[in-house]
């Protein structure tokens, strides 16, 4: 399972990417308004710093596929060999996906929870789904379930080659769980991808070596 990192905060990014960990970014609009800053230039800043795919999503106030398409292709020319077009799973957004594909523009699905909602991205010609794990937990549904259920539909059928990107990540347990689901993308937040790194064990062995050592050869 690879990782993107799921914000729009430019120095998160940069410290994730630093590490080698990223290999893409996904935003959404609530992700952007939080940063507060113009969208296109944000999601230009993204695209040179990270070297893969980076989801910009359609304006949430786009419901019409010509609208979605626009901004796709707006989106799109920001960087046509990173930017993915981010659609959030309806009607709409199915007949968006299905023109952007056929322009060869990749999309991401998103607001995906279901199974079948999964299928239909894919068979429409979306390059990437995001089925939503935390948001299904929010509501007491087994969000890893979904994750293993899109998995296994998706291995049914060789010739879907759409991507699952595991979203609405909330805590390293999701990413364990995301990762022995089948998820190809676990898509995290940098607080998580951080608390991923850290151990207590691994903290407190770190101190004793560093005891051990200066007792024998000092600084
Ligand atoms: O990529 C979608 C993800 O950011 C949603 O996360 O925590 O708002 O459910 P959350």
């Amino acid at each position: 399972m690879k990782f993107y990192i799921d914000t729009a905060n430019v120095s998160e990014i940069r410290k994730a990417n630093e590490m080698g960990i990223v290999a893409g970014v996904t935003t959404n609009p609530s992700l952007i308004a939080k940063e507060g800053r113009d969208y296109i230039q944000t999601l230009k800043e993204i695209a040179s710093i990270v070297d893969g795919p980076i989801s910009g999503e359609v304006k949430a106030t786009a419901t019409d596929a010509a609208t979605m398409v626009a901004q796709g292709k707006e989106i799109y020319a920001v960087d046509p060999d990173h930017m993915v077009v981010k659609i959030p799973m309806t009607e709409e957004g199915l007949k968006a996906i299905h023109q952007l594909h056929q322009l060869g523009i990749p999309t991401n699905c998103t607001l995906i929870f279901t199974a079948n909602q999964a299928l239909l991205a894919a068979r429409a010609g979306a390059t990437y789904v995001s089925p939503f794990l935390g948001r299904l937990d929010d509501i007491d549904e087994p969000g890893v379930d979904l994750i293993r259920t899109v998995a296994a539909v998706f291995h049914n059928y060789p010739d879907i080659d759409t991507k699952i990107i595991a979203a609405s990540v909330r805590s390293p347990l999701h990413v364990t769980d995301c990762a022995l689901a089948g998820a190809d993308i676990a898509t995290v937040p940098y607080k998580v991808l951080v608390q991923m790194i850290h151990h207590p064990l691994t903290e407190s062995g770190i101190e004793k070596f560093k005891e051990d050592y200066q007792k024998v050869f000092g600084q």
